[in-house]
């Protein structure tokens, strides 16, 4: 399978945000329904999102397989030299394929080429191990956290803090 990773643009946005939703539905058992619909119906709305990926305070990579998307990583704009990835998904029937790992090279090197010189993570527990194979490295766990769940903080240092970088925008 011939999976390429692109940033999403306003045409993919609708297949985009179906897989979106279904993942936050089905694949975070720790976040209660209501949790869920505060998320799509409050926060992560097509609207509010629309406007933060073309303001640039998110950025979303996706995973394509000729035309039908299969995975996507949403990162917040860099801050502070550290670029932060707050939800990343695959679709259930084409995961372990790798597909994962590509969105998280694509993550790393979109913060490298901004300069920054960290990524980092919050995973839910079912992901930890995941994350340890992409090799990033475990910070710290947080319990009972954010909206009710455990995370791990998983962390990589790519470069060097640049007050330029830290302070730009
Ligand atoms: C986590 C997720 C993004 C992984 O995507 P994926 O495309 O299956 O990942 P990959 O195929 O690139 O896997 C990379 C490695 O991690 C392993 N891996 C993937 N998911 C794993 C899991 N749930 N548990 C243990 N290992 C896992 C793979 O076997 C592979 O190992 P290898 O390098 O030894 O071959 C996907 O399972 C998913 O969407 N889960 C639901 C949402 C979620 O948890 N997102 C993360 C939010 S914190």
């Amino acid at each position: 399978m011939t999976v390429r990773i692109e940033k999403l643009i306003y045409k993919d946005f609708e297949e985009f945000y179906k897989l979106y939703s279904l993942t936050l539905e089905n694949d975070f058992p720790g976040y209660t329904k209501p949790v869920i619909d505060y998320f799509l119906n409050k926060i992560y709305t097509r609207e509010a999102l629309i406007n933060w990926l073309s303001s640039g305070w998110k950025i979303v990579f996706i995973a394509k397989n000729q035309e039908k998307i299969l995975g996507f990583a949403m990162l917040d704009k860099p801050y502070g030299g550290v670029c932060f990835c707050r939800w990343l998904g695959v679709l259930k029937k084409a995961r372990k394929k790798g597909i994962g790992k590509k969105l998280i090279n694509a993550w790393l090197d979109f913060s490298k080429s901004y300069g920054c010189h960290k990524v980092e993570i919050a995973s839910q527990p079912e992901s930890r191990e995941f994350y340890e194979k992409c090799n990033l490295e475990l910070e710290g766990k947080r319990n009972l956290s954010y909206f009710g769940i455990n995370q791990y903080i998983f962390g990589k240092t790519i470069g060097q803090p640049d007050d330029e970088v830290m302070t730009k925008d």
